[in-house]
Order: C-alpha cells, then structure tokens, then sequence
C-alpha cells in the first residue's frame, strides 16, 4: 500500500508525493477585478513541495461569484495574475491545478452583476450562509438571495463559460483544472435529486442531473485533454444547504463511472470527519469503495483535520491513492517535510482564514530544525 511520501503518476503529471494540498479560499485576490497577484504568487510558491497544489476555488464568471475578494479566471488581468502564481511555483518546482467555480445559488444579489439574482436549476432559495463586504472593509455573512432557475435556452452559455475559464487557466500556465462539484455549489445543486427536480434534459433523472458536470469536464478537456481535468466531489455531504436525498449514494456510484471513462486526472473526494458516525462509517465502508472501482482511476481523499495517522491508514485500507490536507497547509507550507521528517505541526489561525494581507497567509514559518 502507498505511503503518503511515495510518488504518484496522475496520468502522465509526476508528483513526488501524495500530500496534496487542498482548494481553500483564502478571499485576498484585488478588487475591483477580482485579481489574484503577487501575494497569492508567494503564497502557493511557499508550498510548492506537496505533490500538488489545488488553487482556492476561482469563479469562472462573475455570475459564478458568491464571496468577496475571490479570485476569477475569465478576464485577461486575472490570466495574467494567474500567470504570476504559476510561474512562481514552477519555478520552485511544484505543480498546480486550479478550481473551477460557479456558485450557483450560494450567492447574494451584491455579488451578482447589475444586482441580478443569482441562478441555479431551481428557483429554490439556499438556507446557506454567503458573504458580502461594506465599503469599510467589513466582512458580513448574510442568508442567500432568492435565485432564479437558469433557463434550459441558457445551458450551452453556461458550458462555454466553463470552457472559456479552462481556455484562460490554459493560458494562465496551470496543469489542470478541477472542476469544483462539491460542497452545494451550482454543478452539485445539479447533482441533487432533493433540489433538481428540473423537467428539461438537466433535471429529474441521475442522467440528466450528471449531465450538466459531463458537459463542464468534457469542455474543460478541451483545453486541457481529459488527463489535466479532476474533479471534486463532496459525497453525502451536505454543507451550504443540500438536504440528503434517497438516490444521492447511486448518483455518486453512476457519476464515478461516468467521470471513469473519460480517464481524468483523478477524482477529489471530500468528506467530513471520516468514519465518525453513521453515514460517514458507510461511506467509507461501502460508497467511498464503489466510487473508487468504478472510477478506475486515482482517487484523493480529503477531511482529516489533523489525523494525518487516519488519513494513512485510508490509504493502507485501499480507499484512495492521495491525500489533500486544507486546513494543515493553512500553517504548515512545509508540510511534506514535517511528516517525513516528525517535526511537529503547527495550529492555524481561523480567525485569518480570510483577509486582506500576508498575515496569517503567507507568514507561517518553515519548521525549524
Ligand atoms: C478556509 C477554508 C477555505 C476553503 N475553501 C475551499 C474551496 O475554495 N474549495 C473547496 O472545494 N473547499 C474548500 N474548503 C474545504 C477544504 O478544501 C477541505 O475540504 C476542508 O478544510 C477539510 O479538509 P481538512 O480537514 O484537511 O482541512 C475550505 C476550507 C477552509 C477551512
């Protein structure tokens, strides 16, 4: 069984090992224009080590935008910024994939353009918190805004938006892209059997929820070829307001098996706290098992906080092949080297989750030896 330190293939790109660092927003791109820079360039650069890094999630359109001060990857001064970060991780040696983001409903009319209300497959209002900024810099979390359904004549606009991000990552010199279906943003609303009760071609059944995310990953391959294209998928979760529905287990199964023939990069499964308590312990044991086989291809786990001995022994137990770690590459830019070596881990700050600046960003030390 691999070893977290053990180098993995991803279809062609070489990572000299299997700690991943995980897609986290950290909302300090500039504004106006949403435009990542030198400070996000030092950033990544300083973790350049782990096997690869996975961008915070990046809009692809300003209709896909859902939170202050994140970063978007549709305009020629946010390539360039891009390029900024890509050159810089290159140039120390790592490799970077970014993530493809539309919100979907998780939005509020004052991040949409001209105050429009923010889309999704239903008009169905999310109970999941966004947040907006005042002139004076502060930061609120307020309740979603009413959204409106995307209209079926809409869909292929919607497609040639995610191609055109993966056209400017392309640009931009990233590996890969992951497209974000996770966490209840809008290709997961998609997924949902609870929220997509659609009656077009993009709602109803399992083949018409998934199609929507086949449509985004095969444009996406378009840029890239399908072997730069992962995607991250959040099974049974139900973060930002996506109730457990009756098919969810055997959308995720086709899904696996769908995204399994186009032989990707690797599929990015998060899920909460691993085996804590029912739904999670049957994942792991069932699900988690059947995506994997039915995937085919290689898996990265995310959702183990500071239990890096658990995140092991998942991939001792054959769930995955690798390893994201959110939160630990927050404190720790030398995290591949700390766990080879023992060193000791360092806390992060939450309260500097998001900012304006490099503290709490790009102010946590190396380990000292
Ligand atoms: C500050 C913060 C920002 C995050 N931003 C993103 C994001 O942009 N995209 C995403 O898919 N998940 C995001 N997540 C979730 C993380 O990628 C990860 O799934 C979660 O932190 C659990 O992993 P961990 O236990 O290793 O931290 C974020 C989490 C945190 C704490």
């Amino acid at each position: 069984m691999p070893l977290l330190h053990d180098r993995i293939d991803l279809r062609g790109l070489a990572c000299p090992n299997r700690i991943f660092m995980a897609p986290l927003t950290r909302q300090r791109a500039k504004s106006p224009g949403d435009i990542p820079g030198e400070l996000q360039a030092e950033h990544y650069a300083q973790r350049a080590e782990f096997g690869l890094i996975i961008s915070e999630a990046t809009q692809i359109s300003p209709e896909g935008k859902g939170y202050p001060n994140t970063p978007g990857i549709y305009s020629d001064e946010q390539v360039a910024g891009w390029r900024l970060v890509t050159d810089r991780v290159h140039a120390a040696g790592g490799r970077i994939f970014v993530q493809l983001w539309h919100v979907g409903r998780v939005s509020h009319v004052a991040h949409q353009p001209n105050g429009q209300p923010p889309v999704a497959p239903v008009a169905a209002r999310s109970k999941g918190f966004v947040v907006v900024r005042h002139d004076d810099g502060r930061r609120e979390r307020v309740e979603a805004s009413m959204p409106r359904a995307l209209e079926t004549a809409e869909m292929p606009r919607l497609i040639e938006d995610f191609a055109h991000a993966a056209r400017c990552a392309k640009a931009a010199g990233f590996d890969g892209v992951e497209v974000h279906a996770a966490n209840s943003y809008l290709i997961n609303q998609f997924l949902s059997g609870s929220l997509n009760t659609r009656d077009d071609a993009w709602g109803g059944s399992i083949e018409n929820r998934m199609r929507l995310l086949m449509h985004v990953v095969d444009a996406a391959g378009e840029a890239f070829g399908s072997a730069g294209v992962g995607v991250r998928l959040s099974p049974m979760g139900s973060v930002n307001d996506l109730p457990i529905h009756h098919d969810d287990e055997e959308c995720m199964r086709r899904v696996a098996e769908e995204l399994g023939k186009r032989r990707l990069a690797y599929l990015h499964l998060f899920h909460h706290h691993w085996g804590r308590d029912r739904w999670n312990g049957l994942f792991k044991d069932t699900l988690c098992r059947e995506m994997r086989a039915r995937f085919g291809g290689p898996v990265v786990l995310n959702g183990y906080g500071t239990d890096v001995a658990g995140a092991q022994g998942d991939l001792d137990g054959g769930l995955g092949d690798a390893v994201a770690f959110g939160k630990l590459a927050i404190s720790n830019p030398d995290l591949p080297t700390r766990l080879a070596h023992g060193h000791a881990l360092a806390p992060w700050d939450d309260t500097q989750f998001y900012g304006d600046d490099a503290r709490g960003y790009n102010d946590y030390p190396r380990a000292q030896v």
